[in-house]
């Protein structure tokens, strides 16, 4: 692993990368488990365009990328059992899940809508200093379309993004080849929600028993989205065309529905970027007791659409 500051060139094409990061791109870039589609986690606009571009028909929560533990200690809320497991393994191939603190100022949109968080420090030269460079934490999943395998070379990422990625740091094939492993650590005991490139028998040495996820579904989820999602706590109501009694309005395009005690719009444009990275944070904004529901309007099935009809529906059953 060559120190990237002392190569000119690598050096600039990381602060022309966290430049871009900055400015709401995405950039693709390497760490030691597989390369990452970045985007700053604090631009729900940039992280919609990550979800756009992986054509994911879901959210997925998306893993923060951070430089350091102090970093990572702005954004989640850390336990004894936490601080063990980070000092013991970053930085390197394992990913927390933590609750999110209070101020924590990645948007809602990268963690999906829940109230933890999955976080790493990578222990790879170009992704940390790129972390430090851009100051912002990144969220990133694999740098590939839905469905596909991870990539663990520059090429499979242009190859499978091509256009969508605004920039590819290069810097060879990482080591792992494999993702990180996922402990989430919101359990009475910790759960391993995903394996990857520490093992659970270390892992166990350090914290003590681990358990395995628990499927209790009949339909396979991504780890970490096993049943735990943001539900309203007032009903949903999908591709409404009109108002009940009472109901707030989650409006979609340039029309309304008539008057309603509460109105947020997704995009007035009919933009499904735009759209997405308000999605969580209206319908929080909705989901008050004094309403008595949710009114959607018609969000039309296609790219980011299908992503935002199925988070609706889930959060309507
Ligand atoms: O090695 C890796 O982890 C790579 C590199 C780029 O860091 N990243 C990666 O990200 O594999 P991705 O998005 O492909 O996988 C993230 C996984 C998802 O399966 C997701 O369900 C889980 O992490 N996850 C993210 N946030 C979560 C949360 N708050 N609770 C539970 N699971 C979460
Ligand atoms: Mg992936």
């Amino acid at each position: 692993m060559a120190d990237p500051s002392e190569d000119p060139f690598a050096e600039a094409a990381i602060q022309k990368a966290a430049r871009s990061i900055r400015e709401g791109q995405l950039v693709a870039f390497p760490t030691e488990t597989v390369y990452g589609l970045g985007a700053d986690a604090t631009n729900a606009d940039a992280v919609a365009a990550i979800y756009a571009a992986k054509e994911r028909p879901s959210f997925n929560p998306l893993i923060i990328h951070v430089a350091s533990v102090e970093a990572a200690e702005q954004l989640v809320v850390f336990d004894d059992r936490a601080i063990a497991l980070a000092e013991a393994n970053w930085p390197g191939a394992l990913t927390l899940v933590l609750p999110r603190r209070d101020d924590c100022p990645v948007s809602l949109l990268a963690g999906a809508g829940l109230d933890t968080l999955a976080i790493r420090v990578p222990a790879h030269a170009f992704a940390s200093r790129f972390l430090q460079a851009a100051a912002v934490p990144i969220a990133a999943p694999s740098a590939n379309k839905s469905g596909t395998v991870s990539p663990t070379i520059a090429e499979h990422v242009r190859e499978s993004l091509g256009a969508a990625v605004d920039m590819i740091l290069d810097d060879g094939a990482c080591s792992i080849g494999l993702e990180s492993t996922i402990i989430d650590l919101t359990t009475d005991i910790p759960t391993l929600l995903r394996a990857g490139g520490v093992t659970m028998e270390l892992l166990e040495r350090q914290i003590g028993e681990i358990q395995p996820a628990a499927n209790n579904d009949e339909t396979p989820k991504a780890p970490g989205m096993l049943s735990r999602h943001y539900a309203t706590r007032i009903p949903l109501r999908m591709a409404a065309t009109h108002l009940e009694d009472g109901e707030a309005l989650l409006a979609f395009g340039g029309r309304t529905l008539g008057s309603a005690p509460a109105v947020c719009n997704l995009s007035r444009g009919g933009d499904l970027k735009e759209a997405a990275a308000n999605l969580f944070d209206m319908m929080r904004q909705l989901d008050r007791p004094e309403y008595t529901g949710i009114a959607v309007m018609e969000i039309p099935e296609t790219g980011l659409g299908r992503a935002i009809n199925d988070r609706l529906k889930r959060a309507s059953q």
